[in-house]
């Protein structure tokens, strides 16, 4: 997809924020730090709370709910908040503002989003694109985790354990979603869970090693994703021990 309008750049005074619904439905914070603009998503990471009705500093943004903080230059997480904000890079162009640049599944992934785009094309080199149908099993417990996955369209449903005794392990819906990422951890050879296609899905499959080997070129980019990857577990052992 290209380019797509985000506001005229007198919409956001100077140090403010402004919530912005692109043609398709995507709505975008951005953010005017002294001239320069940056764009996240519109919705907390804890709960459902608009962030443009949090307050900004022109660096840092709060969350009036429970005070979670924000660096808005990198969406890296600040004080007491557990998760990064997700980015959409977003550029001026005369009077406007447009998302543009990366917004394939991976440069938008919750893993990857706002990494340099040299360590994105190494990245995207390593993906395989597929499509399955609607009830494909991607995987069973057991299996070899080797591969992980980034969610380009569809629906991805996770099931904990086997046979008779599982439970509902969430969803996967959001494109640029990452899951099967016990590939990119050490000594977690076994998938622990089976994910199913609810629909028909479109997905990069990417091998776990080759990718580390991609984040080992650049130890600042590779601590991101690792700090990404520990909120993302955090969050689903989270939600899995409040079912
Ligand atoms: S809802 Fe934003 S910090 Fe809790």
């Amino acid at each position: 997809m290209g380019k797509r309008l985000v506001c005229r750049v007198v919409e956001i005074p100077e140090n403010g924020l402004k919530e912005c619904e692109l043609e398709g439905g995507l709505k975008l914070v951005v953010a005017n730090s002294g001239g320069e603009f940056f764009g996240f998503q519109a919705i907390c990471p804890h709960q459902e709370v608009p962030l443009c009705e949090g307050l900004f500093d022109g660096s840092v943004l709060t969350c009036h709910m429970h005070l979670w903080q924000w660096d808005v230059r990198t969406g890296a997480p600040l004080g007491i908040a557990e998760a990064p904000l997700q980015r959409y890079p977003v550029t001026v162009e005369g009077d406007s503002l447009y998302l543009g640049g990366d917004d394939s599944a991976l440069g938008m992934g919750e893993l990857f989003n706002g990494l340099d785009q040299s360590i994105l094309e190494k990245l995207a080199a390593l993906a395989r694109r597929e499509s399955h149908e609607a009830g494909a099993v991607l995987y069973r417990p057991g299996d070899q985790a080797e591969d992980f996955f980034v969610l380009e369209s569809g629906r991805v449903e996770f099931l904990i354990g086997r046979g008779e005794r599982t439970a509902p392990g969430g969803f996967m819906l959001k494109k640029g979603e990452v899951f099967g990422w016990a590939a990119l951890l050490d000594g977690y050879p076994a998938r622990i869970a089976s994910a199913r296609c609810l629909e028909e899905s479109a997905l990069l499959r990417i091998n776990g090693k080759a990718a580390l080997r991609v984040l080992e070129g650049d130890p600042a980019a590779g601590l991101t994703v690792m700090r990404r990857l520990a909120a993302l577990i955090a969050r689903y052992l989270a939600s899995s021990g409040a079912k």
